[in-house]
C-alpha cells in the first residue's frame, strides 16, 4: 500500500524500537515521512512535526493505517519557541523523548555566491543547520532525564563535496556533519549517541522536480551513482532505523553515507571505460 508517498510495504516490521518515542522533523516530507512510518512499524510512537500541517497529518494516517502510533506538530525548525513546543509535544503525547531525526530542510533556487540572495542563504542557513541546532537544544535534556538517546541528521552526499550551483545547500549540509561530531562529544557522557545520514540522489518529489519529473531525473541523475539510479526512500528510512536502534550500538560521531556510490567515483557510468 502506498499512502501520501510512503511505500508502506516496502518498510521492514519488527521491534527494533519498542518502547522508544521518536521526533521526526520534516516528518512530512517524503524521506521524513518514510523514516516515521519506518520507527512505527518497528514499535516507536511518532511525532511527525512539519511547517505543512496537511503533510505531517497525511503521515499520520499512513501511520495510524497500518497500526502504528503518531501523532502530528506543526512546527517551524527555524522558530525557537516552535522547537521546544515541539520536544513538549512528544512529552506529553507520550511521556518521553528518545529519538530524534532532524530531516528538515527548505527549498531554495539554485545559486552562487552572486545570485544567491542575502535571504535564501540566510534561510537555508536557519532551516538546515539552525533548526538542527534549535531541535537538539530542547531534545538533550529530555533523553538525559530518560537515561539516555538518539539523535539523526539528514546530511547529504553534497556535504561532502563543492557543488556548482548550490553553494547554500551544500554548505549548510556539510556544517550539519560538523555539528553533528560537537554534538555527539559534549552528550556521549549523557549516552546520547548523535550521527548523521547522508543519502544519495533519492527519487523523491522535491529533488526530480528540477530535472523536469522522477523519469527523467532517474534518466539524467541514475549514472551519477555506480549502482546506476537513484536512491528510494525506504532505503534511507532503513539506514536511519539501523542509526536509531540498537544495532549501531557502537556508532557516535559519525556520518553514515548511503549514496550509491555517488562520492566514489567522480564522472558518469556512461564516461566509465
Ligand atoms: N531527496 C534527496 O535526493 C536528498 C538527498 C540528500 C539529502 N536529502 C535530505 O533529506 C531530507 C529530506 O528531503 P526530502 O527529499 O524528503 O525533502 P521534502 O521536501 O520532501 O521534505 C522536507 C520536509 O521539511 C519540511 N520543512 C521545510 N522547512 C521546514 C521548517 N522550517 N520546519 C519544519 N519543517 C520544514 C517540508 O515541509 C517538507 O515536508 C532533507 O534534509 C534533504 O536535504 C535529500
Amino acid at each position: 500500500m502506498t499512502v501520501s508517498l510512503i511505500p508502506l510495504d516496502a518498510l521492514r516490521r519488527g521491534d527494533q524500537l519498542a518502547g522508544r518515542v521518536a521526533l521526526v522533523t520534516g516528518g512530512g516530507g517524503e524521506i521524513g515521512g518514510a523514516i516515521a512510518a519506518q520507527f512505527a512499524v518497528q514499535g516507536a510512537a511518532v511525532v511527525v512535526a512539519d511547517l505543512r500541517p496537511g503533510a505531517a497529518a497525511n503521515i499520520v494516517a499512513a501511520i495510524e493505517s497500518v497500526g502504528g502510533r503518531a501523532v502530528a506538530v506543526v512546527c517551524d525548525v527555524s522558530a525557537p519557541d516552535d522547537a521546544r513546543n515541539a520536544v513538549a509535544a512528544a512529552v506529553a503525547a507520550f511521556g518521553k523523548l528518545t529519538t530524534l531525526v532532524n530531516t528538515a530542510a527548505t527549498p531554495v533556487p539554485d545559486g552562487t555566491v552572486e545570485t544567491t540572495s542575502f535571504e535564501d542563504w540566510e534561510r537555508t542557513l536557519r532551516v538546515n543547520l539552525t533548526g538542527a541546532f534549535a531541535m537538539c537544544k530542547y531534545a538533550v535534556p529530555e533523553m538525559r532525564a530518560c537515561g539516555g538517546g538518539v539523535i539523526v541528521n539528514l546530511a547529504s552526499q553534497l556535504g561532502q563535496i563543492g557543488v556548482p550551483g548550490r553553494v547554500h545547500y551544500s554548505t549548510s549540509k556539510a556544517a550539519l556533519i560538523q555539528f553533528t561530531k560537537c554534538v555527539a562529544g559534549d552528550h556521549a557522557r549523557d549516552n546520547i549517541r548523535v550521527n548523521s545520514l547522508s543519502p544519495g540522489s533519492i527519487n523523491t518529489a522535491a529533488s526530480s522536480r528540477r530535472y523536469g519529473g522522477r523519469a527523467e531525473s532517474d534518466r539524467i541523475r541514475g549514472p551519477w551513482h555506480l549502482l546506476g539510479r537513484k536512491g528510494r526512500v525506504e532505503e534511507i528510512a532503513a539506514a536511519a532505523l539501523f542509526l536509531a536502534s540498537d544495532d549501531s550500538s557502537f556508532m557516535t560521531g559519525a556520518d553514515l553515507l548511503v549514496d550509491g556510490g555517488y562520492l566514489a567515483f567522480k564522472g558518469t557510468l556512461d564516461t566509465m571505460g
